[in-house]
């Protein structure tokens, strides 16, 4: 079985090849009108999870889960850019292709780490379709492995877990070398419907052996943790804790949680190893907002933990699949713990390189029921904003971006009745609607908005929160407007600042 499996039923040459043929076709005839200016996307096709984000030879590295044939999702290949700066990107070629039988149908989600051997190490799950025809009978998935020697250039060695007793759903591997020892998480879904997180155990990257169940998730609903995360973060004071992170399939809706289909969250606790996972918080959500799924981060030199989502597009309409492409990455963000122990979220600091043209507005005052313009067009910002609510009577209030001469926009508003932030695309013509809120705990209220051709990330109050949403803006030129309803907003300092493309 395992010789076979490793067998070549195409090579990878060839199958890479086409896949960069089949990119480059979507890419020749691609409608940029909502490509975005710094995120992470394909040249064309359809992108999801972020994998292997790394540091290596100099270089960071980000690939992502890619169907190079069509915009939508199909078989996954393992797309790939690298940056000198977390800033300017370029692509590579893509990474992995299906060649063997063990990853027949896809090339699932994984990690990279750099090996004793000083190669990199490409960790991701081959994916088969049970019935070896289509996803009716469920899926078999292993834990596979493939290194380079330049980062660029992928080898496979081929299976290195397999799934012997055919669990439905078996994998997104992250791997991490701690004490001399490899470990790696996963998630699977047991015989009864259960989402859990396994941790394996390797002394040479090769030969794996279970060791425990690191994880179960306590709802009954939840099937499945996937796109698996595990890694410390040290207080202030210098302690280490563990944050495990996952995406879970089959979370319910609760109030203004857990709203999209798959909730990206984490559960903060103690581990070492040798222990068991002690959680000593109930399970959080990443991102507040439409479209955020599978983070993955990885650790910088300066001890700095970054981390990248997929704008994951839940809920059609996605307008965008008919201009060649469709899928963003988020912007890397750092991940930190406050003196309170909670997990802060804010922009990685290398995003203030992409600012020009900054315009400070000072401060604004807006009487009840005023809108005002603040920018007449523009397609990338940042926007710093502070709102006074002591000194502001208005019950919504904020921005409307992407606003358009049809009345289309998407709002980020304060809502002074729930005392939360929203994301509000109700006025969308394009694309999904419904709101989305945010809770905050201050008085006074920090904004960082970014807005590009289609998407809006927001941090409150120095990464209290984050919210991520797609907003696909009308034709013509695309606004942003100041607007107080039912009452008056203080505004103590307003900037925007124009971004520079990343390069890809
Ligand atoms: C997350 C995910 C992973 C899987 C990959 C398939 O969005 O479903 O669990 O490995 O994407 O594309």
């Amino acid at each position: 079985m395992t010789n076979s499996i490793n067998n070549e039923f195409v090579s990878h040459a060839s199958a890479l090849d086409r896949a960069q043929a089949g990119v480059a076709d979507l890419a020749r005839s691609r409608n940029d009108r909502w490509y975005p200016r710094f995120h992470i996307a394909s040249d064309g096709g359809w992108i999801n999870s972020p994998n292997g984000f790394c540091f290596f030879r100099g270089r960071w590295h980000v690939f992502y889960q890619l169907n190079p044939f069509d915009t939508q999702w199909g078989t996954m290949h393992c797309g790939h850019v690298s940056s000198e700066d977390l800033v300017t990107w370029r692509r590579e070629p893509i990474a992995l292709a299906p060649s063997l039988e063990a990853d027949r149908d896809g090339i699932y989600s994984g990690s990279a780490v750099v090996g004793d051997d000083g190669r990199l190490w490409l960790f991701y799950t081959g994916h088969r379709w049970a019935n070896g025809v289509d996803p009716s009978g469920g899926n078999f998935e292993v834990q596979c492995a493939a290194v380079s020697d330049d980062g660029v250039h992928f080898e496979k060695i081929g299976m290195v877990i397999d799934n012997v007793d055919g669990f439905n759903h078996f994998r997104d591997p992250k791997v991490w070398k701690q004490d001399g020892l490899w470990y790696m998480v996963f998630g699977m879904s047991t015989k009864n419907r259960r989402g859990q997180v396994l941790l394996y155990v390797s002394e040479d990257m090769l030969i794996w052996h279970f060791h425990s169940i690191l994880y179960r998730h306590p709802n009954p609903g939840v099937f499945m943790l996937e796109s698996l995360d595990f890694f410390p973060l040290s207080d202030k004071e210098g302690n280490e804790h563990w944050v495990l992170s996952f995406s879970a399939l089959g979370e319910r809706p609760n109030g203004f949680a857990n709203r999209n289909p798959h909730t990206a969250s984490y559960v903060i606790g103690s581990w070492a190893p040798g222990e068991e996972f002690a959680p000593r918080t109930e399970f959080r959500m990443w991102d507040w907002g439409h479209n955020f799924y599978a983070p993955q981060t990885v650790r910088a030199d300066d001890g700095r933990t970054l981390q990248y989502g997929w704008m994951s597009p839940f809920t059609p309409a996605r307008p965008n699949q008919g201009d060649g492409w469709c899928g963003q990455l988020s912007i890397p963000r750092e991940i930190s713990l406050d003196s309170y122990g909670c997990i802060r979220i804010n922009p990685a600091r290398e995003l203030t390189r992409l600012r020009t043209d900054t315009i400070d507005f000072g401060a604004v005052h807006l009487d009840a029921n005023e809108t005002t313009t603040v920018m007449a067009d523009c397609d990338a910002v940042e926007i710093e904003m502070e709102i006074d609510i002591n000194e502001s009577t208005a019950e919504f209030g904020g921005l409307k971006v992407h606003s358009t001469k049809d009345n289309a926009h998407s709002s980020v508003f304060y809502d002074a009745q729930t005392h939360r932030i929203l994301i509000d695309r109700h006025a969308n013509a394009r694309g999904d609607r419904g709101y989305r809120a945010a809770p905050f705990t201050s008085n006074t209220l920090k904004l960082r908005v970014f807005v590009d051709r289609a998407s809006i990330e927001v941090f409150i109050n120095d990464g209290e929160q984050a919210m991520s949403s797609y907003s696909f803006p009308s034709e013509g030129p695309r606004a942003i407007e100041l607007s107080a309803e039912s009452g008056t907003l203080e505004i103590p300092t307003l900037r925007v600042h124009h971004l520079s493309p990343i390069g890809l």
